[in-house]
């Protein structure tokens, strides 16, 4: 039995989706724990594509237990559609696999209009570049404490009770503030109410699941959505996301104790991307970003965005070990360095003649880093090929090296390329003495 807390280690989009989808083949039981649906990955098994974004990829696997944690911000339109699409391609969702807390808070439509009315007031240079899926409304509404959540939308005087005091609000922000359009509370009590016919099935005490899960001595994983320094706390704030994305996220959640979980895995990308506004130290503007974002095809899964591109930075992975008490690292996409020439790791920043191991709390200081860094030969061969750490050249290992003597920590696995077999197994989490 063991439980894993799998979470990036950056600006999100580290390559989280493939890494779960490999370790899920050793879990009985995947959790989501935080975000919604500003995270994205895609997965093609046998020919079809699947995109993901609230449903666990384990779904796929048709034996094991996914659930959506409380502290998930959940768009009930998107779940259904994205249940309805896995129907079409002959894979039925259904209540034996998928749980979802009767904790977890509702994306309202009144949640996305107001993350496009604020990102559409904000002046440029202020704008936080939002996936547009009203995650941040909505966890604003449940800090204080006007969120409706699962248990809410199945009692239905509850649920138009809470609705209609949220719109009397917003409408009133729409109107005076935003002048954009305001919403019709008949329409969205009518839609809410079949999406609540649909998910009652689903909903159930999540933490009590996963507590027995351990108690039977299952193996659970922990997906994370986003990376370190999204994170509301401890992230590029305020060009962060609205959760905590770090490992303790996977406690409150979910509702297991910290002193459950076994092993947190970070998984960083080869270099940095980051999609959306905010500081990037290590951000290229050259032909190298350009080559990057091409050779890595950096766009974003949710949105289509392109990404910027960058050197690793070790301030960012120093700040992920401490942050998450990281026990390996997963590298990815290490073959999208091949061919560049001399590569570059940060490893402080310097501003404005103060030197800097962690990221600066204060914006204006995150803006203004500069990176040092440590120059490391590159390499011209193809690496996705490599099946084993062995197969990579010299100059490649060393990379990994350098990479774990900034991390302090050991790495236990490494991607090559995308396909499943392009993943250099060192350590299994799952495989405890
Ligand atoms: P929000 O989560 O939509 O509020 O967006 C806040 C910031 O987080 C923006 O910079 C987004 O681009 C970024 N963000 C949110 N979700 C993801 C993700 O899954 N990958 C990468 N960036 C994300």
């Amino acid at each position: 039995m063991a439980t894993t807390v799998v979470i990036g280690t950056q600006w999100g989009d580290e390559g989280k989706g493939k890494i779960v989808d490999l370790l899920t083949g050793h879990a009985d039981v995947i959790v989501r724990f935080q975000g919604g649906n500003n995270a994205g990955h895609t997965l093609v098994v046998e020919g079809k594509k699947f995109i993901f974004h609230l449903i666990p990829s384990g779904i796929l696997y048709g034996d094991k237990l996914c659930a959506i944690g409380n502290g998930v911000v959940l768009d009930p339109k998107v779940l259904i559609e994205e249940m309805d699409e896995l129907a079409a391609n002959g894979l039925s969702v259904t209540p034996e696999h998928l749980k979802i807390s009767y904790n977890t808070h509702l994306i309202m439509p009144y949640h996305r209009a107001m993350d496009h009315a604020r990102e559409a007031a904000k002046a440029e240079g202020k704008k936080i570049g939002t996936t547009g899926r009203g995650i941040g409304p909505c966890y604003e509404d449940k800090i204080v404490r006007n969120g409706i959540k699962i248990a809410d939308l199945l009692d239905p005087e509850l649920f138009r009770d809470k609705l209609e005091e949220n719109l009397k609000y917003k409408n009133f922000l729409f109107k005076e503030l935003f002048g954009t359009d305001t919403l019709d509370a008949d329409g969205i009590y009518a839609e809410y109410q079949k999406y609540a016919e649909k998910l009652a099935p689903y909903a159930a005490n999540v933490s009590v699941l996963i507590d027995d899960a351990r108690k039977e001595g299952k193996n659970i994983l922990f997906e994370g959505a986003q990376g370190t320094q999204l994170d509301i706390d401890h992230g590029t704030y305020p060009f962060v996301t609205s959760s905590n994305t770090i490992a303790g996220g996977a406690c409150c959640g979910s509702g297991i104790g910290p002193s459950k979980i076994d092993t947190t895995l970070g998984i960083c990308k080869a270099y940095t991307t980051r999609v959306g506004e905010g500081p990037f130290p290590t951000e290229l503007f050259d032909e190298t970003g350009d080559k990057l974002q091409k050779q890595g095809v950096e766009f974003g899964a949710t949105t289509g965005r392109r990404r910027r591109c960058g050197w690793l930075d070790g301030v960012v992975l120093q700040d992920a070990v401490r942050l998450n008490g990281i026990d390996g690292l997963v590298v990815t996409k290490l073959d999208v360095l091949s061919g560049l020439g001399g590569l570059k790791i940060c490893k402080a920043y310097d501003v404005e003649g103060r030197k800097f191991s962690y990221m600066p709390a204060n914006i204006r200081q995150a803006q203004a880093a500069r990176p040092v860094y440590r120059d490391i030969e590159g390499w011209e061969d193809d690496l996705s090929g490599a099946r084993s750490i062995e197969d990579l050249p010299l100059k490649a290992r060393n990379y990994l090296r350098a990479m774990e003597e900034i991390a302090g920590v050991p790495i236990s696995i490494v991607s090559v390329g995308p396909g499943r077999e392009q993943t250099l197994l060192l350590r299994n989490p799952f495989e405890t003495e």
